[in-house]
């Protein structure tokens, strides 16, 4: 069994096995955050891009942990410049970690580090966990190869749905479609004005458009195990 907190945005801890894994930890300055990155126990970081409200607490939360930071080569040599330990993965690319496993996915996005450094491409992360695969997009928009990623079987998705700089609703019914996953969750909306977006009409669009897909909706701290 796992458990999968949403800590706004696109943050999530994911618990099972004994390890606490977070993913795009951003806490600082995150108006949706229910807890502090101070108080934040992570064996594994899980970054999807460079983006700063991806990033977040990272850096941080790793030394003070001495968590392993799993993300692309880029953003990996970033943090191990700074201090931090990290795995580094790229594109396609997965591996085994005590937790489970993580592979990288595609993802159209942008991924400048916040300091300006390239941040190499943007990632989502399918992981393996506590024997369930959960697929965490990052910031993306639609793409068909979501369907390949759900070959696999997936149980559990989270989707952004804020719209402006990645997926909004209509996508992210789409994107749910393909992945086919058994839940879906959404993410990085409410965030800021910018990505104004209503959970509840997501989740009355795929109730009406796949029935056979569980839309669960959460607020910032709530958790949802399977
Ligand atoms: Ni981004
Ligand atoms: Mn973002």
């Amino acid at each position: 069994m796992i458990k999968a907190t949403w800590l706004g945005h696109s943050c999530w801890t994911i618990e099972g096995g004994g390890h606490l894994l977070i993913i795009d930890p951003f806490l600082s300055g995150n108006p949706l955050a229910t807890k502090k990155a101070e108080d934040i126990k992570a064996d594994f970081i899980v970054i999807t891009h460079g983006h700063g409200d991806h990033v977040g607490d990272a850096l941080a939360i790793a030394k003070r942990n001495k968590a392993l930071i799993i993300a692309n080569y880029e953003i990996v040599a970033w943090c191990q410049n700074q201090g931090a330990q990290g795995h580094p993965l790229h594109v396609g690319g997965g591996a085994a970690f005590p937790f489970g496993r993580a592979k990288l996915t595609i993802a159209h996005h942008g991924s400048a580090l916040p300091d300006g450094s390239y941040g190499g491409s943007p990632c989502g992360v399918v992981l393996e966990m506590g024997g369930k695969r959960i697929y965490h997009p990052g910031d993306t928009g639609l793409f068909y190869d979501m369907k390949l990623i759900g070959e696999d079987g997936l149980d559990l998705a989270f989707l952004p749905i804020g719209d402006n700089f990645t997926m909004g609703i209509t996508d992210a019914v789409k994107a749910a479609k393909l992945l086919g996953a058994k839940v879906v969750i959404p993410m990085h909306y409410n965030t800021f004005d910018l990505v104004k977006a209503d959970p509840e009409d997501f989740k009355k669009r795929v109730g009406k458009e796949l029935p056979e897909t569980k839309c669960v909706v959460l607020a910032p701290g709530e958790t949802y195990s399977l």
